[in-house]
């Protein structure tokens, strides 16, 4: 949430800090803005809305050619997103400048401290009190370093600090405690950002910093303490990813290029799992003896993770026969769950930063539990927090709606429940093999379905004016029905539900009206009675006037007679539907959205990495 960024080097810092911006717009658009720090002078200029209009500001403001600077893309916490409470926000005497990611929690008792000793502050943001005790500090004759420590200890709270002071030009000072930040370390410049999409352009060496440190960068130095001043570490890391994934490559929207880049990410997060006939982990910091003790699994998640881990279980329970419950993450630490040193929390997240899911974490380590993170996002904090990793192999998921990293997410699941089937011996070595050679063929059956998209492309134009949309699963589709509904109501703002369609005749439906489009995903004939109950329950819908949208796999003659629209499937075991089912929703979604003139990658109120509780 919120996209910073700082640099200190020889270029121009507007043109390095506006670029990396417009990497980072995903994580905020509510307002943006820079700070340009030259001896003696610091240019800020900020504004409400999109990156477009700063750019558009920018273009009739004369500014110092600065080759220090920072910025900052905003999703609003405190404060209203305008002009106002756009950041940066200035000290007093507008020498010190500070773009800030996170919540200060304490920031109300700090502002009426500030406020009684006379200052006057500007906005309604937690940050501007940072930039007016940082500036305080200086004055009194701390270096920015020095009160950053210092005001560090103070605030309590999640934040990424970042500023920069007219009296010290040639740095930039930043903070971290619960929110992403990284430093880009190239030849003679020097970089740091929220994400390194920010500055890999410029260089892929890296360094993560560490729970509350404080970091100083010049042009050709970084230096990392704790709040305290001890000198720490900072880990160095290579970008390896490509610069072709973090564009859009010819495709209208990242959503609808990330979609059609499934194949290769759920390909990418197989690769190399099972070798001589064994599955392996990325981190495994648990022995086996410690993996056989396991009499409980939790998975922690939220959103479309969550929907993730929902499908999960079902294999999870299934291939190793331990008790698996999905928690939402923002639930899970309040409701004083029972764990203990035998259960076993799975933190899913694409980010690996979302706060509900870190705090659910930290509360199951607190209990002993063992903890497991799958996470897109390497060296996040979620897996570096984590006794065991699995690494999705998506690579960066831009736009704001979920969908590659999701349907890796719930392969890497599959992995998981395998490796532990595998290590206390709930199934035999053949049938591993057996499942990991059916996940194999799932990249070729997601292209099929690909290839096959157009005409729910064209649905979803049709529909565009509908006002409300249900979708029904059963089973592992119950799950892919919440999913394709999170994805319309994201997307197109448009009421959608998803609902477990035994449930249906229980309350919701009573909703269903003349034409009203019900999305049905159709567990395979294999599965027989529940096959069939499907079947009758698309029926109940249809007679009372429902337009039936039906996903099933390909020839199932019985189910096609009840569809008004259908879907074709390629045929695949239950348990790997989710995968093959949920990208049409995928895709009616995305649609929708542009039919409707939505922007589709940077939906309203929304952000892609949620680093506030
Ligand atoms: C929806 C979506 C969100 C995320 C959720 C968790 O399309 O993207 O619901 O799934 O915010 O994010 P991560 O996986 O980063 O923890």
């Amino acid at each position: 949430m919120c996209g910073i960024v700082g640099y200190v080097g020889a270029q121009p810092a507007l043109d390095v800090v506006m670029a990396g911006l417009r990497c980072l717009e995903y994580r905020g658009y509510d307002s943006a803005g820079v700070a340009l720090v030259t001896t003696d002078k610091m240019f800020t200029e900020k504004r409400a809305g999109k990156l477009a209009n700063l750019e558009k500001a920018l273009v009739d403001r004369e500014h110092p050619t600065a080759t220090t600077g920072i910025g900052h893309t905003r999703w609003a916490t405190h404060g209203a997103p305008n002009d106002h409470n756009a950041h940066p926000h200035l000290g007093p005497g507008g020498r010190v400048a500070v773009v800030h990611n996170g919540i200060i929690e304490n920031f109300a008792a700090l502002r009426q401290q500030l406020e009684s000793a006379g200052h006057e502050l500007r906005s309604e943001t937690d940050t501007e009190v940072a930039a007016y005790l940082l500036e305080l500090e200086t004055t009194r004759g701390a270096d920015l370093t020095t009160a950053m420590r210092s005001v560090c200890q103070r605030l309590e709270g999640a934040f990424t600090l970042v500023a920069t002071s007219s009296d010290e030009p040639d740095r930039v000072v930043a903070a971290r405690r619960n929110s992403p930040l990284v430093v880009g370390i190239g030849d003679e410049e020097t970089f740091l950002a929220s994400d390194v999409a920010a500055f890999i352009t410029h260089t892929r060496e890296a360094m993560e910093l560490g729970q509350d440190q404080v970091v100083t960068i010049t042009s050709h130095d970084v230096e990392v303490t704790d709040f305290a001043g001890m000198p720490a570490q900072g880990r160095r890391f290579h970008v390896d990813w490509d610069i072709v994934a973090a564009e859009k490559s010819g495709y209208d929207y990242f959503m609808l290029k990330e979609i059609a880049e499934q194949p290769r990410a759920l390909a990418d997060t197989l690769l190399g799992r099972f070798i001589g006939g064994r599955l392996a982990l990325d981190e495994m910091r648990l022995s086996d003896d410690e993996l056989r003790e396991i009499s409980k699994i939790i998975i922690v998640a939220c959103g479309t993770a969550f929907h993730a881990g929902l499908i999960a279980k079902y294999a999870i329970e299934h291939w190793t026969r331990i008790p698996c419950e999905v928690e939402l993450a923002s639930e899970f630490r309040y409701r004083d769950p029972i764990i203990d040193r035998d259960t076993m929390v799975i933190a899913i997240s694409q980010s690996g930063e979302t706060m509900d899911t870190l705090m659910a974490l930290r509360h199951a380590r607190e209990q002993r539990a063992k903890v497991l993170a799958i996470s897109n996002t390497n060296g996040s904090t979620i897996p570096r927090e984590s006794d065991a990793v699995l690494y999705t192999h998506a690579g960066p998921e831009i736009a704001v709606a979920s969908t590659k990293a999701f349907l890796t997410q719930i392969i890497a699941c599959h992995l998981l429940a395998l490796y532990l089937a595998q290590v206390r011996g709930t199934k035999f070595g053949d049938e591993i093999g057996e499942i990991v050679h059916q996940l194999e063929q799932v990249p070729q059956a997601v292209r099929d379905v690909l290839a096959t998209v157009e005409p729910v492309r064209e649905l979803a134009r049709e529909l565009r004016d509908c006002t409300s949309v249900l979708f029904l699963g059963r089973h592992v589709g119950y799950p892919v029905a919440l999913e394709g509904a999170l994805k319309l109501k994201e997307l197109a703002y448009m009421h959608a539900e998803g609902f477990a369609a035994g449930e249906l005749k229980h309350g919701p439906i009573a909703m269903i009206d003349e034409g009203m489009p019900v999305f049905v995903v159709v567990p395979p004939r294999a599965r027989g009675v529940l096959h069939d109950k499907m079947i009758s329950n698309i029926q109940e819908t249809r007679v009372r006037g429902a337009c039936t949208i039906v996903l099933a796999e390909k020839g199932d003659e019985k189910v096609a007679t009840y569809a008004d629209v259908l879907i074709p499937l390629p045929v695949l075991p239950t348990l790997l539907q989710p995968l093959v089912a949920t990208v049409p929703l995928q895709v009616f979604s995305c649609e929708m959205a542009a039919a409707r003139d939505h922007d589709v990658d940077q939906p309203r109120n929304l952000a892609k990495s949620v680093t506030v509780e």
